[in-house]
């Protein structure tokens, strides 16, 4: 048997300090679970661009169609922001969601029990806070034809189109279907279809899939603008929510900061079923590449952590495992362990990214 296979794009900013975190835990797991991975390192973003001139090269493209999961740390910086359009960092993370056919993007908001004084809402509103956002991810406003800036008459115009197959909405919800059967078993879809044509389709196919094939799945709809209230009023009324690309962008991030620190989040992208039963896969942190703080060793290292604890459930099929990294990490937390961005007294003094590696590693010790 010949390992699994992972290829790491670390990409730019705090990206390669939270990815050093995971290659220790990496090795952790092959050195004392018999886990071992073959490891392959890219340019991703604006590291690719500045290497090649190109934010994702084809090469880097083939290497992550063939291996069985990549590992993204994070793209973008404001040296990048006067490039064209089409060079952009993020065009580089789009490109690698489009060609592997990432369809289904997976965002947990958990709320971590150490960490609920740190949500800017009340704290029992919070406190046990985990729901799973299943955000469409290859199709929509993001990729929709036509798109540009136009000439019109004497004006600019700029264009993007939404735009939604059938088949696009129903194996995105068949993917939050078979999700929320996991947990819950309470789906809510979110869409606008009072003012879009795309929103009407959108309920009516996720609607269709409950009927054919998931009746047994408590299933509501709600608008989208609605729904973003109902996150920060009472977010423990969902489980699974369901939508689509640009709503999804915006209602994650949002239900992440209920959790009081996008340095905790990770996300999982999943596609079809690779030739080894697989899904083709990509897991990131749901944290930006966060310019200001890059290179001091402030960043915190646990969304990229919890994001290979993903890889373990969904692409590895090492749920136990998974749970063990999920707990230390806990533990990390409930311990006091804390990176900046989780620091409430101005004089307490933070760990460190790599301390805090360091500090899941122990935990990790502590779990055999
Ligand atoms: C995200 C990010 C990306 C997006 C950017 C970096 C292209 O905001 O993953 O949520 O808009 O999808
Ligand atoms: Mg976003």
């Amino acid at each position: 048997m010949t390992n699994p296979s992972l290829l790491i794009l670390a990409g730019d900013g705090i990206g390669p300090e939270v990815m050093a975190e995971v290659r220790k835990i990496i090795d952790w797991f092959g050195a004392n679970r018999g886990l071992s991975f073959d490891v392959s390192e890219d340019l991703v973003g604006g590291a690719a661009y500045d290497a090649h001139g190109t934010p994702l090269t084809d090469a880097t493209m083939e290497k992550a169609q063939e291996v069985d999961a990549v590992l993204l740390g994070a793209v973008g910086g404001p040296k990048y922001d006067v490039l064209d359009f089409a060079v952009k960092p993020e065009r580089g993370l789009l490109r690698l969601r489009k060609e592997m056919d990432l369809y289904s993007n997976l965002r947990p908001a958990q709320c971590f029990d150490a960490l609920a004084d740190f949500s800017s809402l009340k704290k029992d509103i919070v406190a046990g806070l985990d729901i799973m956002i299943v955000r469409e991810l290859t199709s929509g406003v993001y990729f929709g034809e036509p798109r540009g800036v136009f000439k019109e008459g004497n004006e600019r115009v700029g264009v993007n189109t939404q735009r939604y197959t059938e088949s696009e909405i129903a194996r995105v919800a068949r993917s939050a279907f078979e999700l929320a059967k996991r947990r819950n078993n309470k789906l809510c879809s979110m869409e606008k279809a009072n003012v879009m044509e795309s929103g009407i389709l959108w309920r009516d196919v996720v609607q269709e899939v409950h009927d054919a094939e998931y009746p047994d799945v408590e299933l509501s709809h709600m608008y989208a603008d609605a729904g973003a209230m109902q996150l920060v009023r009472a977010p423990k009324q969902f489980d699974v929510i369901v939508t689509d690309n640009l709503f999804g962008d915006l209602l994650s991030d949002a239900a992440a900061m209920l959790t009081g620190s996008l340095g905790m989040l990770p996300s999982a992208s999943l596609g079809a079923p690779m030739a080894n039963d697989r899904p083709k896969a990509l897991y990131e942190p749901v944290h930006g590449s966060a310019p200001d703080i890059a290179g001091q060793g402030k960043a915190n290292p646990c969304a990229c952590i919890l994001s290979f604890a993903m890889a373990l459930r969904y692409s590895f099929d090492k749920g136990d495992e998974a749970d063990r990294l999920e707990a230390a990490v806990n533990k990390v937390l409930a311990d006091g362990v804390r990176t900046a961005d989780l620091m409430q007294a101005e004089n307490a003094v933070p760990a460190t990214t790599s301390e805090m590696g360091d500090a899941v590693l122990a935990a990790l010790d502590a779990s055999l």
